[in-house]
């Protein structure tokens, strides 16, 4: 339609939402779905934070605030970073947006130029390159393999660097693989970083809390404190504290480039939700002990899905480090028919009949940048991760 913007024709929409979607209306077609696809975690906000929430209705805290953020929320963010990565903000070196990908979508706009690079390491979250897009970048896509973990190397990253490059996107444990780069794996990395100044690193840490045993969770400013100046450490209520819905996220880093972020969201959205604000304030001051039982919850769920799927003939699923979701390969499945006759030869083909034979809902690893996988969310009950992996069994049994 001409009457459309050209920057339209760069991005496309996110894959994640349209299989959540597609998956819903077969749901309320009467189908018996299990949706797989969703990224959120499945139990309510803790109480304290919903009450606080009411709280600040009550006390008419229902006005526009400061842009980027209440003074009382920078504050517990400039505690958060203190007591849980060791790092020194202050408050004017914190922002806080709509959930976390307003504060990406901020720093892009805030810094790229057309053919700015921005390195982003596949598997990606689906709006890392669509985001680098939409604000006049390249995305330089680097593939950490399925036979390394789905990490990036050092060399790789050394290789992806050029004089136009302008961030690395950074995301440990990652959507979609749940891979969790070690300290020294990390560090390894920063050390290419050290090599370049001209790059920043942009670093995602929304999973940080749902990490597993093994896994030390470090950010990258924490573990190389020369990049501190040059880090936009990135984080959000979301996902630790099951706040979703509520869109808050934040982020740390040099005080000119906050300032620059400030100014695209005080030309588009202005503040985030305020009583979303002040929830977060008590999701961050508040009691913090629940985060490790639900790291517990996801671990249980997490072994349950590997077995689950590595039982069925052609998958083979790696054992993630952190988040959410597991990233098998469906290699052993390309090639072959399902028993209604839908020929496999990608990921999109494996997906889309899973879901229209079995009624399971996954996201094909196409849309994340690594073929062929699928990426399983298992932010459900046990019973519906059960009974999804005995539909992907019997789904697999039937190739041929
Ligand atoms: C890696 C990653 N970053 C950022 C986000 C966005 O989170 P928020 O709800 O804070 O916008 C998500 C949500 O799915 C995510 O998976």
């Amino acid at each position: 339609m001409p009457f459309l913007s050209a920057t339209l024709d760069r991005v496309k929409p996110s894959p994640t939402i349209a299989v959540t979607t597609l998956a819903a209306e077969l749901k309320a077609a009467g189908r018996d779905v299990i949706g797989l696809g969703a990224g959120e975690p499945d139990f309510p906000t803790p109480e304290h934070i919903r009450e606080a929430g009411k709280r600040a209705i009550d006390a008419g805290h229902t006005r526009y605030t400061a842009v980027d953020g209440i003074p009382e929320l920078k504050q517990a963010i400039v505690e958060k970073f203190r007591r849980e990565n060791g790092l020194a903000y202050t408050p004017d070196q914190i922002t806080v947006g709509t959930g976390g990908k307003q504060v990406l979508y901020n720093a892009l706009m805030a810094t790229l130029n057309p053919g700015d690079e921005v390195i982003v390491p596949a598997p990606y979250w689906v709006s890392y390159p669509d985001m680098v897009r939409l604000a006049g970048g390249e995305p330089v896509e680097v593939v950490g393999a399925f036979e390394n973990g789905f990490r990036i190397t050092p060399d790789q990253l050394e290789a992806a660097i050029t004089p136009r490059t302008k961030w690395l996107i950074f995301n440990s444990p990652s959507n979609p693989t749940g891979a969790g780069y070690s300290p020294d794996q990390l560090k390894a990395l920063t050390e290419v970083l050290e090599r370049h100044p001209h790059v920043w690193v942009m670093t995602d840490d929304m999973y940080e809390h749902i990490a597993f045993p093994g896994f030390d969770f470090r950010t990258p400013a924490q573990v190389a404190p020369s990049l501190y100046e040059r880090t936009l450490t990135v984080n959000g209520v979301s996902k630790a504290y099951a706040m979703t819905g509520w869109r808050i996220g934040y982020a740390g880093g040099p005080t000119a480039l906050i300032g620059a972020m400030r100014k695209i969201q005080s030309q588009s959205t202005s503040n985030p939700c305020s009583i979303s604000q002040w929830a977060s304030v008590a999701a961050l001051n508040g009691p913090q002990d629940f985060l490790a039982e639900n790291a517990k919850l996801f671990l249980r769920r997490r072994d349950l899905v590997v077995e689950g799927l590595n039982a069925a003939e052609g998958i083979d699923c790696p054992v993630p480090q952190g988040a959410f979701y597991v990233y098998p390969s469906i290699a052993g499945c390309i090639g072959k028919t399902s028993r209604s006759g839908s020929r496999i030869e990608t990921d999109e083909d494996f997906c889309r009949a899973l879901l229209e034979e079995t009624g399971v809902a996954v996201v094909f690893g196409a849309a994340f940048g690594l073929s062929p996988c699928f990426r399983v969310s298992y932010a459900t009950s046990d019973e519906q991760l059960k009974e999804a992996c005995a539909r992907v069994q019997d789904f697999c049994a039937g190739l041929s």
